[in-house]
């Protein structure tokens, strides 16, 4: 009878030891088996997890220092000494105290600055993989309204604690929102004295921001984070389409001990990363602008990145006639517009958007091969779009500065990105959608035509003709495994006795989106035209001879007959080469080479 094994290790021994009394082995042996595909966006979501790590760990640090109160102090340190015994609230100064007098505590402070930075950055761009790909159509929808919701978390996560040190920077930011909160129809005034605790600055925010920024955001974020990777186990990694690759599997590598050697890895790259950037480059160095005080505002001051946006948004838009009184109640819309009812109308989208996808193509079918961005041209075109408009709006939240540093008048520019702001995110749509298709067409004439050679063979007819190098298998599956939707089809809108169907206006509406959607197409080169571009062409002749084969002697010894198409030279098929030769096949005659 064969006896256990006992392990010898101390590790080994504690994994038994463990296993024993909780039987996770079977449960880490799962999971070690999974098969994750393998490419380098997938990297990015880990970004976003790593910095999220380094923000708990640096977050929790910086708990230890600084003291969420808006009483007031006079500041007793000795640097900066320009702050020496000013009036300011316990939050500030013992920010300032942190960053001077606790070994560590600047390093720590930038460390978690730029955590956040690049933690909000990857979330995006993580995002931007996701709706590029089309990662996010059935079964993944959950994950992507989990993906979401963090988002929107991260930038609460990243406002509130930016508000923290209760600088001229961070009040001035809150300020902004207490106008936005006062902007509210109707109740706008109770909301603002319920968030501040009376009238605005009153002496809660901070506190109250704190248990927002070190609890409520972090436990939810946790549960998500905990949520969103328990998903995306459960409905297995997403592949790039390659040959091999199907709905039906997964090819890439076992968790253990491929991922997780990588993801260690890429673990303590990031973290090295951000510290060397805490280390080395300073941010919201909150000393240089000063406690808050509601009076001094400068130019220059813009929020940390991601809120930009907003920021711009506000700055972009006209105030005169936009402010509305019905019924003795103003509607300053000049304020609702950018800071609530455009993010609004777009996160619902957003939100909505795997939804409307599957609702336009009619494909309830479960995708686990992802989309080449440029086989979905209107998808790709939107997510451009909205870049673009993101960009639009991030340097409107910093015309202050283009005015000061370039001399132009703010106005010219303001004028200038409102404009942009409508006419950028249309025109990139069109050029992204273009060159989609444009890339379609170019991967079905490869796979029907080959790669171009750089290699002109001259026949005895004195015609040239370029070789074409066919592609390879893989090559041919990843232009030509897709399928390209075509825009829905609906039922006539009366029966066959004349009778108006109920609901055929809808349908056509979703059939008229669906035509901007999936109108303009190019379908995938099918196996039969595969085959036929094949079949036909002297140049696929020379193709199919080793390049030794196409010189002399070689390509040449079927030249003479009639023409072929010659695919994607747009030739004649060859007759006869060249100098001295007027029979294919004939020495000393054949290829010129012309790159
Ligand atoms: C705290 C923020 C986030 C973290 C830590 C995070 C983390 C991750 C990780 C580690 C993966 C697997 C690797 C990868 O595909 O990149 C992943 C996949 C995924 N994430 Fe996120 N993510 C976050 C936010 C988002 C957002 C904002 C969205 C979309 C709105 C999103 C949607 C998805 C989807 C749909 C998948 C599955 C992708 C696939 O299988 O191809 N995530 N996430």
């Amino acid at each position: 009878m064969a006896t256990k094994q006992r392990p010898s290790t101390a590790i080994g021994k504690t994994a038994d030891y463990l296993d024993q009394r909780t039987t996770i082995g079977a449960l880490v042996k799962e999971f070690a088996r999974k098969v994750f595909p393998d490419h380098w966006s997938f990297m990015l979501g880990e970004i976003a997890l790593f910095s999220f790590v380094v923000l708990i760990l640096s977050g929790f640090f910086l708990t230890m220092f600084f003291d969420p109160s808006m009483g007031l102090v006079h500041y007793e340190g000795q640097y900066p000494d320009t702050l020496h015994g000013e009036l300011m609230s316990s939050a500030f100064a013992s920010t300032v105290h942190m960053s001077f007098e606790v070994r560590g505590g600047l390093l720590m402070r930038q460390i978690h600055h730029w955590a956040a930075l690049i933690f909000v950055a990857s979330i995006v761009v993580h995002m931007f993989r996701v709706f590029f790909t089309g990662a996010f159509r059935k079964p993944r929808e959950i994950n992507w309204i989990v993906g979401l919701t963090m988002l929107i978390l991260a930038l609460a996560a990243g406002f509130t604690g930016y508000s923290l040190p209760d600088d001229v920077l961070s009040g001035n930011g809150l300020r902004i929102i207490d106008g936005v909160v006062l902007a509210v129809p109707v109740i706008g005034t109770e909301l603002s004295n319920l968030v501040f605790g009376g009238a605005f600055p009153g002496d809660q925010i901070i506190p109250r921001l704190f248990t927002i920024h070190i609890l409520v955001v972090p436990a939810l974020l946790l549960g998500l984070i905990a949520l969103h990777l328990f998903l995306m186990v459960l409905q297995k990694h997403t592949q790039y389409p390659g040959g091999g690759r199907t709905d039906k599997n997964v090819v890439g590598y076992p968790a253990l001990p491929v991922y997780v050697a990588k993801m260690t890895g890429n673990f303590f790259i990031i973290f090295g990363v951000l510290a060397l950037m805490g280390a080395t480059m300073a941010i919201n160095n909150v000393w240089n602008y000063g406690p808050y005080d509601p009076a001094p505002v400068s130019a220059g001051t813009q929020p940390d990145w991601y809120i930009l946006f907003v920021d711009g948004a506000l700055r972009l838009m006209p105030g005169p006639g936009w402010e509305w009184v019905i019924a003795g109640y103003t509607l300053p819309m000049n304020i609702l517009i950018p800071a609530m009812i455009v993010p609004g109308i777009l996160f619902t989208l957003l939100i909505a958007y795997p939804f409307i996808e599957a609702r336009l193509t009619g494909d309830h079918r479960e995708h686990h091969v992802l989309d080449r961005p440029r086989n979905r041209p209107v998808r790709t075109g939107i997510g451009v779009a909205l870049f673009v408009a993101f960009l639009v709006l991030a340097l409107a939240a910093t015309n202050d500065l283009i005015a000061t540093h370039f001399a132009l008048s703010i106005f010219a520019i303001t004028w200038v990105l409102r404009i942009l702001l409508i006419v950028g995110p249309v025109f990139a749509f069109f050029v992204t959608k273009r060159v989609c298709l444009a890339l379609q067409r170019k991967d079905r004439e490869l796979v029907l035509h080959g790669h171009e050679s750089g290699r002109v063979v001259r026949f005895a007819t004195g015609e040239y003709v370029e070789v074409h190098t066919p592609l390879d298998a893989q090559e041919v599956w990843l232009r030509t495994q897709h399928t390209s939707p075509q825009p829905l089809e609906i039922q006539p809108a009366q029966d066959s006795h004349g009778v108006k169907r109920k609901g055929y206006r809808s349908d056509r509406r979703w059939q008229r989106i669906s035509e901007f959607f999936y109108e303009d197409r190019v379908e995938p080169a099918t196996p039969a035209e595969v085959a036929a571009a094949h079949s036909h062409g002297k140049h696929d002749e020379l193709e199919a001879r080793t390049p030794a084969a196409v010189g002399p002697g070689g390509a040449g010894s079927r030249a003479g007959s009639s023409a072929g198409g010659g695919g994607g030279t747009g030739t004649a098929g060859p007759r006869a080469a060249g100098p001295g030769a007027t029979e294919p096949g004939s020495a000393g005659q054949g290829e010129d080479k012309q790159q």
